[in-house]
């Protein structure tokens, strides 16, 4: 049998920017996390350096507010090594963000005994396990809606896995 995984203290989700999907997704665990009575520390931040100190894409906010969701007070951080060392599983978007997170890992490896175990978000979800949460920049407003429905199922996945160890 397949041991699972127990509850992670901390989990970083990460996207490309941390202005879109990550943002949305950091609120969404949050919020499901809280429901759920587990006690984990969120975070997100983004591979890329060009959004930092910025709040999220404000089509995003719009969409996550329509969701139940408050995300304007976020601030954009780019993924740095110390992340891999604080925090207990990385989750990425996608398949390149997990390449780009994995390369940064493989780089610290040997310096450090324990870092964050890296998984995609989407992992553990039986409606889009493996697929990507498809990056919305430059999508409609279809891409922003569908990005929520995709992150409320994968992370409401991850929590139902810790519910059970
Ligand atoms: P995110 O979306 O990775 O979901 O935050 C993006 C935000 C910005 C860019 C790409 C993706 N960009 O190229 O600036």
């Amino acid at each position: 049998m397949l041991m699972k995984t127990c509850t992670p203290s901390s989990v970083l989700l990460v996207c490309l920017g941390n202005i879109c999907r990550s943002p949305t997704a950091e609120e969404v665990f949050r919020q499901q996390a809280a429901i759920a009575g587990l006690s984990i520390k969120v975070d997100s931040a983004g591979t890329g350096d060009w959004h930092i100190g910025h709040a999220p894409d404000e089509r995003a906010q719009r969409h996550a507010k329509a969701h139940g969701y408050k995300i304007n007070k976020l601030v954009a951080r780019q993924v740095s090594a110390d992340d891999f060392r604080n925090f207990d599983l990385i989750l990425a978007m996608d398949t390149q963000n997990l390449a780009d997170l994995q390369a940064i890992k493989d780089s610290l490896a040997g310096t450090d005994d324990h870092l964050a175990k890296l998984a995609l978000f989407s992992e553990e979800d039986p409606t889009y396990g493996g697929d990507d949460v498809p990056d919305p920049y430059k999508g409609d407003s279809d891409a922003f809606e569908e990005v929520i429905e995709r992150i409320e199922s994968s992370a409401q996945a991850w929590i139902e896995s810790w519910k059970t160890c």
